[in-house]
């Protein structure tokens, strides 16, 4: 009789976050040992026990920074981790303007800190949470991973310093297994309800504000900018539900595995979105079907530093990492409505 042998074990730094949640699950159905790490900076702990409640399993969870490189050494070797997928970070466009030096240190700072903790503990495989906001303004659409890149604003400047970070690091020794994943705009929640995008205060992305217009929360949208040269005037983006964004993670670490698809190459970005684009005005929509509530908006000036409209070349993501987005626009209206009106049933 053949012994399976015992799962692979990853960390996820900002593990208890909107993704990274959404990714242990998504790991742990696949069979890994999944290890979570969060400073709680923007986390809840309570999502933990969320965790355990959806899978009937518990999940080892470190609160700490990944700045504190002793800690993350000892988790690595402690745990016997093998791979790390690094979600931990800041990302609010408007406050890295505000505050640069914080996003350099959190971002960079943290990613250099947890890459050499790492090392120490000779674990180098890696899956980097990184963005579409690289690409900066388009110098066609769709995006594909060859597009320039041309950071706009001090956040995206965080994703594209590790990037390069990440591309010295393995030019500098080949052992390093990376994938650096590159999102849309990820929204949406698991089909259970209890854990989803909520984020602390006032929104500043687009679902979760249209989540608690329709609550009643929050009296009235205000869609910024009417005027683009797009579909229908409003900003066009590249929606992709966060289940189908959470399997993208499972399909790269498996990729970056020996013999398979990135197990010989020590550095490679893929985009992970849907390749459609769907104006403001058309997710309203979508979400009042799904919702059957209003959502009532009104016109508002441009957002400094939006861009009129982006969305994906997938195919690389499909070709290697055998993976593409599945679930629609309504699906994430509807998992979204599920998950605010579990909230609000507290
Ligand atoms: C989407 C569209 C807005 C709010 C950001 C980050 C990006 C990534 C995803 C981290 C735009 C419009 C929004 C509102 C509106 N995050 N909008 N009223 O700006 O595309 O991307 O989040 O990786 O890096 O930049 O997302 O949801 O803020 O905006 O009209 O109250 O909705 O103008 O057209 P964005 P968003």
């Amino acid at each position: 009789m053949s012994i399976a042998p015992p799962p692979k074990t990853v960390l996820l730094t900002g593990g208890l976050g909107y993704i990274g949640s959404h990714t242990a699950l998504a790991l742990h159905e696949a069979g890994w040992r999944v290890v979570l790490l969060d400073n709680l900076a923007n986390a809840s702990r309570a999502v933990l026990g969320r965790l355990e409640a959806i899978t009937g399993a518990p999940f080892p969870f470190y609160e700490a920074d990944v700045r504190d490189r002793a800690a993350v050494e000892a988790v690595l070797k402690g745990e016997g981790v093998q791979a790390v997928v690094h979600f931990a970070g800041a990302k609010a466009v408007g406050e890295s303007s505000a505050d640069p030096l914080s996003y350099f240190d959190n971002n960079v700072g943290g990613a250099v800190a947890l890459l050499q903790a790492m090392a120490a503990a000779n674990v180098r495989q890696f899956v980097f949470s990184s963005s579409a906001t690289v690409y900066g303004t388009p110098k066609y659409l769709p995006y594909d991973e060859a597009h320039p890149t041309a950071a706009i604003n001090p956040y995206g400047r965080t994703k594209l310093h590790i990037e390069e970070i990440l591309q010295d690091l393995a030019a500098s020794d080949d052992r390093w297994r990376i994938a650096a994943l590159r999102y849309f705009n990820p929204v949406g929640a698991h089909d259970s309800g209890l854990i989803g995008d909520d984020p602390n205060g006032i929104p500043n992305n687009l679902m979760p504000y249209v989540m608690r217009v329709a609550a009643g929360q929050l009296e009235v949208l205000s869609v910024f900018g009417t005027d683009y040269d797009t579909k229908d005037g409003t900003g066009v983006r590249d929606y992709i539900h966060v289940v189908d964004l959470a399997e993208g993670h499972v399909a790269a670490l498996e990729a970056l595995q020996p013999g398979r698809a990135l197990g010989e190459s020590p550095f490679e970005v893929v985009n992970l979105g849907s390749g459609v684009g769907h104006s403001v005005l058309e997710l309203v929509k979508a979400f009042e079907r799904a919702s059957n509530r209003p959502v009532p908006w009104k016109a508002a000036p441009r957002r400094a530093g939006d861009l009129p409209e982006y969305f994906a070349e997938p195919s690389k993501a499909k070709a290697l990492l055998k993976w593409e987005a599945k679930r629609s626009l309504e699906a994430m209206c509807a998992s979204s409505w599920a998950f605010q009106s579990r909230q609000a049933e507290g």
